[in-house]
């Protein structure tokens, strides 16, 4: 069987998704989270686009340890160098170099002429492999690139160093023929192909970047691109997870396997899911609500009969068994500490403690447990503890058809008290007016979305919300079993992002 390597650029490509803004340690969770999920490689950001691309590269290549941490890079020297300085501490350091080879990208984009794009690829990709142990070259919008200059520029690549060769559908524009084609004739066309691992990256414009991804497999990819939940620019990216559930229930077909470990599907796209606040759709395939129920009578039927008449994907498989009873009001410490190793968290002191504080509370006040819980506690606490502001006390005060009041009152880090009331159209308003006073902020809410955690009264609310202020947009989110307390803290969430974007750019 041959073996396909997973590259997952949730933290880079799924990062441009609009409305998507990870802050550091967000970035940290999804990055241990997908090494648990047993990716290859991970593209943890682009180094030399902000001084926080450049820091969460370099934290993440610092932890992880079981995957090859790599950053994006034009085809400059100094981009190129700026990722080596953010690599410098990764186990398996490698270097994502990129350039158009388009006619579109060439005359509009770049402005410069078939030549010198090839001595650019030429130039720096010598100059990344003579920095990185591994370097990959992407030919960007190869879809529609010439198809005999791609070949003489990928030769041109594998010739300079180039170890794994990336043909990106980059506006999601082939269909599965047209790029199994396109593999097939660089295999043909390129002298040098069997010299590196040719890479897919393909985007869902045109709703074909699962398909198009299993289409490159077949023509000759050892390597797949995409994001968790399909996340990324415009229609987003190839989502992984449906490539490796894929490539499991049809070895028959494509005779390929991965090294993901498919029990962390679910937990990996919840928590890129909430952390990204991009909700996951009830009918997406493998990690959608909805993609293991089955509503007709006739189905209902058959699968309690035998599973396997409806259902090729048993849920176990991808590790949907959650609103398991897992803790209970009696659960002690040891139990709390177990259970959270057991899913993956590796909590310092201070953050287990306040964990298990929120679990008690909440087990007070709510009856089962369940997994999903954990993961959302564990989310709103662990991320409050990197927030300036916390929210300490909330009273809103509700008449029907009249004007909303509240008085918030917030803690920083400090532990300042500052507090504030305001009035508004509707509850929410007025906690939010509350807050823009306190933190004097001059902002835009531009989304404001609710999710509950499972099903039932007592159920936890996730908020999540983005917010505006010149020309900047941060988002947030906030967990409690209170929905106003859980938008109150969403708000606060996002709100300290903004005025720490302000005092940096001081
Ligand atoms: O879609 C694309 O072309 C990209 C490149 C940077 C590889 O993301
Ligand atoms: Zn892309």
């Amino acid at each position: 069987m041959r073996q396909i390597l997973f590259m997952d650029t949730t933290l880079r490509d799924g990062e441009q998704s609009a409305g998507v803004n990870l802050n550091p340690q967000e970035k940290l969770q999804i990055a241990r989270q997908l090494e648990r999920f047993g990716v290859n490689i991970m593209e943890a950001g682009f180094a030399a686009a902000s001084e926080g691309d450049f820091q969460s590269v370099r934290d993440i290549a610092k932890v992880v340890k079981n995957v090859s941490v790599m950053s994006l890079a034009r085809a400059k020297e100094s981009d190129i160098r700026t990722a080596y300085e953010a690599l410098k501490e990764a186990v398996a350091p490698r270097l994502h170099v990129f350039i158009a080879t388009s006619d579109i990208h060439m005359k509009y984009k770049l402005r410069m002429s078939r030549e010198e794009v090839l001595s650019t690829i030429r130039e720096s990709v010598k100059l990344s492999k003579s920095l990185f142990p591994v370097v990959q070259f992407s030919a960007e919008d190869a879809t529609r690139t010439d198809y005999a200059f791609l070949a003489q520029a990928i030769e041109e690549a594998i010739r300079s160093g180039a170890d794994v060769v990336n043909i990106p559908d980059t506006v999601g524009y082939t269909n599965p023929q047209e790029y199994y084609q396109l593999f097939q004739y660089l295999k043909q066309h390129v002298p040098s192909f069997d010299k590196a691992i040719f890479s897919c990256h393909c985007h869902d414009d045109l709703g074909m970047a699962t398909a198009n991804s299993l289409a490159a497999i077949e023509g000759g990819a050892g390597q797949i691109e995409g994001t968790i939940n399909g996340i990324g620019e415009r229609a987003g990216n190839a989502a992984l997870e449906e490539i490796a559930v894929a490539l499991h229930i049809r070895k028959d077909y494509y005779n390929a396997a991965s090294s993901i470990v498919l029990k962390e599907t679910k937990a990996t796209s919840s928590l890129v899911s909430r952390l990204t606040g991009m909700i996951v759709p009830k009918n997406k395939a493998i990690v959608g609500a909805n993609a293991f129920a089955h509503e007709s009578g006739i189905h209902q039927d058959g699968v309690l009969k035998e599973a396997s008449t409806y259902e090729i994907i048993s849920p176990e498989l991808v590790g949907e068994e959650q609103n398991k009873l897992v803790l209970g009001k009696h659960s002690g410490r040891h139990a709390f500490t177990d259970r959270m190793a057991e899913l993956g968290y590796e909590l310092a002191e201070d953050e287990r403690d306040r964990a298990f504080r929120a679990f008690k509370q909440l087990a007070d006040r709510k009856k089962e447990i369940t997994e999903e819980d954990l993961h959302a506690l564990i989310l709103g606490e662990t991320s409050l503890l990197d927030q300036q502001y916390e929210v300490k006390h909330l009273q809103a005060h509700f008449v029907s058809n009249g004007t909303q009041s509240a008085t918030v009152v917030l803690e920083d880090q400090e532990g300042n008290t500052l507090e504030d009331a305001a009035t508004g159209a509707g509850s929410i308003e007025a906690i939010y007016n509350a807050i823009e006073r306190i933190l004097k902020l001059d902002c835009r809410l531009v989304d404001y979305r609710i999710q509950s955690i499972t099903q039932g009264q007592d159920a936890l609310a996730h908020v999540h919300v983005e917010l505006e202020q010149a020309g900047k947009r941060v988002s947030g989110f906030g967990v409690a079993q209170d929905v106003l307390e859980a938008s109150a803290r969403a708000y606060v969430h996002a709100g300290g992002k903004l005025k720490r974007l302000a005092v940096s750019k001081r």
